[in-house]
């Protein structure tokens, strides 16, 4: 049978599994998807020894997303432009396909929520695999992005990445810290790891107000901590990722199986889990 999953570590808090049942209870195809949590030391290994065992697709989580765009033999542009993939296809019987769906999920829910617009100045912080995954689409529909990090040295690397790209700047979290009222930011968002240990980035809470979307791309079922946060220091308007989760399933979906589910129904329906 074809097995389709999400590798990473850790996975157990994912929803990939039940999103990706309902995109199979409403279109029709047979979807076997699961979590597979990879050993931090071995995903080369883990990663060939799942597509060797039947598994023909597979979405890649933290911290893999860099190692397994090394691993594919075609990227589609997307993937090509951020250097990371998040959803990989097999293709012509042994080839591996990665694609990049992180981003156009991320753009699609900032439109859905109203929190983005071409024009946008937005703060990331964040400076890794998941950061790189989604500063391409921001860029290319127009916003302006500036990068923070805990460590200068890997905002360096991230930027150099982009070097050839417009509309990306980069601080020094100490230079935030000092001159956070040079600067005015619409949308924030925290593409960061640390809500995974339940911890919150160190950003000066000055840049937070009633009218400053605040997004991260964690979720859980209640606000994330980073949220929490942002809400005790005057957000308003503040969203986890699921959104974004069930945006880039349904273009990993469509990669697989050529069709694209309705992920309106799936965002209101999935809401009932929590
Ligand atoms: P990876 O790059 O391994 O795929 P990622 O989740 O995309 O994983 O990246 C981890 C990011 O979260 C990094 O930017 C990391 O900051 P450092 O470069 O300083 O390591 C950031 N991060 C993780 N925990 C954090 C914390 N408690 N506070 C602030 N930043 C944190």
């Amino acid at each position: 049978m074809n097995i389709f999953a999400v590798l990473g570590n850790p996975v157990k808090h994912s929803k990939s599994p039940i999103i990706h049942q309902l995109f199979a209870k409403q279109t029709g195809i047979l979807h076997n998807y699961k979590k597979i949590c990879i050993p931090l030391n071995n995903f080369y290994k883990s990663f060939f020894h799942f597509f060797k065992n039947g598994g023909i697709g597979a979405n890649i989580t933290v911290p893999f997303k860099k190692k397994a765009y090394k691993l594919c033999d075609f990227v589609t542009k997307r993937a090509k432009y951020s250097g990371v993939v998040n959803t990989i296809k097999i293709i012509n019987s042994k080839k591996i396909l990665g694609d990049n769906t992180d981003g156009i999920g991320l753009l699609k829910d900032l439109q859905n929520l109203k929190f983005i617009n071409s024009k946008s100045n937005i703060l990331l912080i964040g400076a890794g695999g998941a950061a790189q995954g989604i500063i391409y689409p921001l860029i290319n529909f127009g916003c302006n992005i500036t990068i923070i990090n805990r460590t200068y040295q890997n905002t360096k690397k991230i930027v150099k990445f982009f070097k050839n790209i417009k509309n990306i700047n980069y601080l020094k979290l100490e230079d935030l810290f000092i001159f956070y009222n040079k600067f005015r930011y619409n949308l924030i968002i925290n593409a960061t790891s640390s809500s995974i240990k339940g911890n919150i980035p160190n950003i000066p809470s000055n840049i937070i107000g009633p009218d400053v979307f605040c997004y991260d791309l964690f979720y859980n079922s209640n606000n994330t901590p980073f949220l929490k946060w942002c809400i005790i220091n005057g957000a308003k308007k503040v969203s986890d990722g699921i959104g974004m989760l069930i945006e880039q399933a349904a273009h990993s979906f469509y990669l697989w199986h050529g069709i694209m589910p309705n992920t309106k129904l799936i965002i209101k329906k999935y809401k009932k889990y929590d």
